[in-house]
């Protein structure tokens, strides 16, 4: 079965119909969306509700599941499979959690730019968030090309971070957030890891500005020489003119590349309950540029 395409912004986003993703999906159906998601990078699927179990087996069409930081996490999870992401802001009973909460920690933190899992190694590929409450206003999710965003570095900058090489540390975020009171053990079990910040993106061939919020250091520079001048490479790929906002309606699901894009959440009122759910698929390394 075809899949119909339309695309959502100039650069990159594109809508998908034809599809029931509830079902298992057709070899030649799972190649497409691949060639859909080497062009586009972030593809919509409206009014496509999934269940849980649904929702996994969608995912492992596309690979193998990341588990992301469920390692840290003493307490079971909401959600009934262990590759299921609980991209909320509720307790068990489905009222919102207290806002000085590690869960809330966690929600925010997704509000800053950043890639699934570029902090491990293999690294997130394909993300898929599902929505299934959502708050009255705000809770948008951001997306943007670094694909573009390197094209549209001037040639000098492109050729000073051709060699580059950042720390990408899943606990950087949180410490910028005021939470640091991981103990020895949980900081030993997410290492830190370094990947190349010019990547080549293996399904399309594209250049692109691997950065976000799990970048701590470059490699060679001190930290503050290495942290602005990420600073300044995140500014320059979340200029308007990159980024797509989507807005979301119960049903959606989106996937994206987190190869060649950094995405964020939106403020909204934490009293009001928001529960999206997530699966990610992992890679082995990109190929450096
Ligand atoms: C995520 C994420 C942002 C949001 O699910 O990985 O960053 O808007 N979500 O909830
Ligand atoms: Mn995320």
């Amino acid at each position: 079965m075809a899949i119909a395409l339309t695309p959502l912004h100039p650069l990159f986003v594109a809508a998908v119909s034809g599809v029931d993703l509830s079902q298992p999906l057709a070899l030649d159906t799972i190649a497409e969306i691949d060639r859909a998601m080497d062009e586009h990078a972030v593809l919509l699927f409206r009014d496509q509700p999934l269940t849980q179990h649904q929702q996994v087996a969608f995912a492992q069409q596309f690979g193998p599941l990341d588990l992301g930081l469920k390692r840290l996490k003493k307490q079971p999870d909401r959600l009934a499979h262990e590759a299921l992401m609980d991209i909320s802001n509720v307790e068990a009973d489905g009222r919102p959690a207290a806002r000085d909460s590690r869960k809330i920690v966690s929600n925010i933190a997704n509000q800053l730019w950043h890639s699934d899992s570029s902090f491990q190694n293999p690294p997130g590929k394909y993300s898929m968030l599902s929505a299934v409450v959502l708050p009255g206003r705000g809770g948008e999710t951001e997306f943007v090309d670094l694909r573009a965003a390197y094209d549209a570095l001037d040639p000098a900058m492109q050729a000073m971070i051709a060699v580059l090489e950042a720390e990408h540390d899943a606990l950087h975020s949180r410490g910028l957030l005021g939470d640091d009171g991981y103990t020895p053990e949980q900081r030993a079990m997410i290492p830190p890891v370094t990947w190349p910040v010019v990547q080549t993106h293996p399904g399309s061939g594209r250049k692109l500005l691997f950065i976000g919020a799990h970048a701590r250091a470059i490699h060679g520079m001190s930290l503050a020489e290495g942290r602005m001048l990420l600073a300044d490479l995140l500014e320059h790929a979340t200029a308007p003119n990159f980024v797509w906002r989507h807005e979301w309606r119960v049903g959606d699901l989106v996937m994206w590349d987190n190869r060649s894009t950094l995405h964020r959440g939106r403020r909204y009122d934490l009293s009001e309950p928001r529960e999206l759910r997530r699966t990610t698929t992992v890679e082995p390394a990109l190929v450096a540029a």
